[in-house]
């Protein structure tokens, strides 16, 4: 067992995708990467285990039941890369699976130096796994970890938790093809996607009943404040969770209670917010099981096998690189 985090990520452009996504026309938008600072870290594991969010559990039962069949269908000498890996709770069925047939080297990665201190800390000491953690957007960390390889080396790359959907459609679809380039024929990539259930199941996972995804969302205001001297007023926000049934998603909101200007000195800007306007945090697209394959198909990959929870609608899918 080894761990190594190379390089420190800081967040180079916060003071301008904050300054743009809240000064452009039409609706106010934040990156939903941002919610995830130390403070966005550790809440989303409280929300992983809330009982209105199914999803992280249905996720890891789906793992724990089938990760020898997973292995099994691999091709020899994998290494692995984790894709946004959180706390990388899940993936210890994947690595103890492996390491029953290789030594593995895991690499998370994560823009979350807390996520990432997390993961290391809860997989750390699994015989015949060595952790390499990348402090790094996706595609970078992707990049780092598959110089990695040896010759013989075939990648599996993780992306769970259906963290697929907080891209659009199209994003997500460009996003599998990006990963798809950095993969040789034979790689493996394991996509976890929340399915369709009945609406008032999907509304209460993010808007639990302890109003821990409200404080999730309403962090990244207070991140706003702590890292880019702003005056937002916590209070004065509501936390708002909607189905967008035309997009077959769940969006975050965040609702300005009265009219109201909020000032943001590290962005240089001043931000005009009407009684009911919104800005909009993070979605969670919903899939149907027969959209998977086919956009597998159509990025690159051939979806190899599926399986599904039988209690909360999640599909994992394992889609081989062609
Ligand atoms: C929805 S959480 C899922 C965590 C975990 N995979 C799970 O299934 O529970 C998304 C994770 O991706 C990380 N993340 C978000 N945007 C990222 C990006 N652009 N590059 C790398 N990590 C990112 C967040 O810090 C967070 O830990």
């Amino acid at each position: 067992m080894a761990t190594a985090v190379t390089t420190q990520y800081s967040h180079p452009d916060l003071a301008g995708e904050i300054r743009a996504g809240l000064l452009r026309p039409g609706q106010k938008e934040l990156p939903s990467k941002y919610l995830y600072d130390e403070i966005g870290s550790e809440l989303f594991e409280v929300i992983s285990v809330l009982p209105e969010y199914g999803l992280t559990r249905a996720d890891q039962r789906l793992l724990r039941r089938h990760s020898s069949e997973i292995v099994s269908r691999l091709k020899p000498h994998v290494l692995v890369a984790e894709l946004g890996s959180g706390s990388g709770k899940k993936t210890r069925w994947l690595l103890e699976a492996l390491a029953h047939t290789q030594r593995t080297t895991y690499c998370p990665i994560e823009i979350s130096p807390t996520a990432l201190a997390r993961c290391e800390t809860e997989l750390g000491q699994i015989e015949s796994v060595s952790i390499v953690g990348f402090e790094r957007p996706y595609l970078d960390g992707l990049l780092a970890a598959a110089a990695r390889r040896g010759e013989d080396d075939h990648l599996l790359v993780l992306f769970l938790g259906s963290t697929i959907g907080n891209f659009d459609r199209d994003a997500g679809e460009r996003f599998l093809a990006e990963v798809r380039r950095i993969l040789y024929p034979g790689d493996a990539l394991l996509l976890g996607t929340d399915l369709e259930k009945p609406l008032p199941q999907l509304l209460a996972a993010y808007d639990d009943s302890l109003g821990v995804t409200a404080a999730f969302n309403l962090n990244l205001l207070a991140r706003i404040n702590r890292e880019l001297g702003a005056n937002f007023d916590l209070a004065s926000f509501r936390h708002e969770a909607r189905y967008n049934t035309e997009h077959r998603r769940v969006e975050m909101h965040l609702r300005s209670l009265r009219d109201q200007v909020v000032t943001i000195p590290r962005a240089n800007c001043a931000v005009p917010f009407r009684k009911d306007e919104t800005i909009w945090t993070e979605s969670s697209h919903k899939y149907r099981l027969e959209d998977i394959s086919p956009m597998a198909q159509r990025n690159g990959f051939r979806c190899d096998a599926q399986w599904l929870d039988e209690k909360w609608p999640f599909a994992e899918s394992l889609l081989i690189a062609e």
